[in-house]
């Protein structure tokens, strides 16, 4: 957010009365018409500011109401989001930040909107994401390693993701591999990784993560009610989408640099904490079959290692868990 508007945003929120108009353009090294412009803007995003005739100004609330600056506001990462764009509707935010990355925006920019007409899951599937429900995200990333590893960014977010519940809430998140996150067995997050890569060099990662955050039971589609749910239907409490995201993109920062400056093993180590179903007997579909298997966790590249019944050990890359 525009420093100004940060700094006169913490000179309302610290003032107990009104705080004149004057004493704000000294403050903030303004004329008090851009005072005025300024205050105008903020009851634009849903800022509740009083008036007052020779008093001056006060605030009485905060916006519940997404925006760039809202969110931008109190959010302290050092490059993720830095650049944000909020929409009300988009069709896709993956297909907005491919966009972006071929305009040359940077490594760490953050598209968030409302509500996605033509939402994207893996495996060509469609996303729900209703208007003001949940998080529909996607990020540009530019990580400098070989493509055979981004698949462990994926892994990376899911682990953010669940981290990110398990702070926030009594809930028990697991991570289904790859990276659905699940609450009590049913899936409430989906991460979606798509790459531009040329032989050995990735050019860039549009990194988009779906999470359903405050759908009731009836917003949720009826032919997968019996496998997917949201934050809301699990813990009986509305979520505050707002600081929902800024307290993800925050863990995420500090999640990324760590995996690049460390590698996969800090990741390894969270993932598994989460792990669904480690230790315990599933049918797994490869591309060729579909198997009984004993999941045992996973490889120090990211890879899913599962034991088949005649004892034979496989190292999977590609793998869908039934339910
Ligand atoms: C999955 O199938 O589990 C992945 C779902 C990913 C959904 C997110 S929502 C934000 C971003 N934009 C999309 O169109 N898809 C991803």
């Amino acid at each position: 957010m525009e420093s100004t508007r940060k700094h006169l945003i913490e000179l309302l929120t610290k003032q107990e009365g009104h705080i004149s108009g004057q004493q704000l353009s000294e403050q903030l090294n303004i004329s008090r018409t851009a005072v005025w412009k300024h205050m105008n803007e903020l009851k634009k995003d849903g800022y509740e500011i009083e008036a007052v005739q020779r008093k001056g100004y006060k605030i009485h609330g905060f916006p519940d109401k997404i925006s760039e600056n809202t969110l931008q506001w109190g959010l302290e990462t050092r490059w993720m989001g830095h650049q944000l764009y909020h929409y009300d509707q988009v069709e896709s935010t993956q297909e907005i930040v491919h966009q972006m990355a071929k305009q040359g925006k940077p490594h760490g920019t953050v598209v968030v909107a409302d509500e996605q007409v033509g939402g994207k899951g893996r495996m060509a599937r469609s996303w729900d994401s209703p208007k003001g429900k949940g998080i529909w995200m996607s990020f540009l990333l530019k990580p400098d390693l070989p493509p055979v590893e981004a698949p462990q960014l994926t892994l990376l977010a899911a682990t953010v993701i669940a981290k990110m519940i398990d702070e926030r809430s009594d809930l028990e998140p697991q991570i289904k591999w790859p990276n659905d996150v699940l609450i009590h067995h049913k899936k409430v997050s989906g991460i979606l990784t798509e790459m531009q890569a040329e032989q050995d060099t990735i050019q860039y990662i549009v990194l988009g993560i779906g999470m359903n955050v405050n759908q009731e039971e009836e917003d949720i589609p009826s032919d997968i009610r019996y496998k997917a749910s949201s934050f809301k239907i699990e813990s009986g409490l509305d979520w505050n989408i707002q600081k929902t995201i800024q307290h993800f993109l925050t863990l995420f920062e500090s999640s990324y640099d760590q995996f690049i400056r460390d590698g996969f093993q800090s990741v390894k180590e969270d993932w598994e904490k989460y792990g669904y179903k480690i230790g315990e007997n599933v049918t797994i579909s490869t591309m060729k079959e579909t198997w009984e298997a004993t999941l045992l966790g996973i490889e120090p590249d990211g890879a899913l290692r599962a034991r088949r019944k005649t004892g034979e050990e496989e190292k999977l890359y590609s793998a869908e868990i039934h339910w």
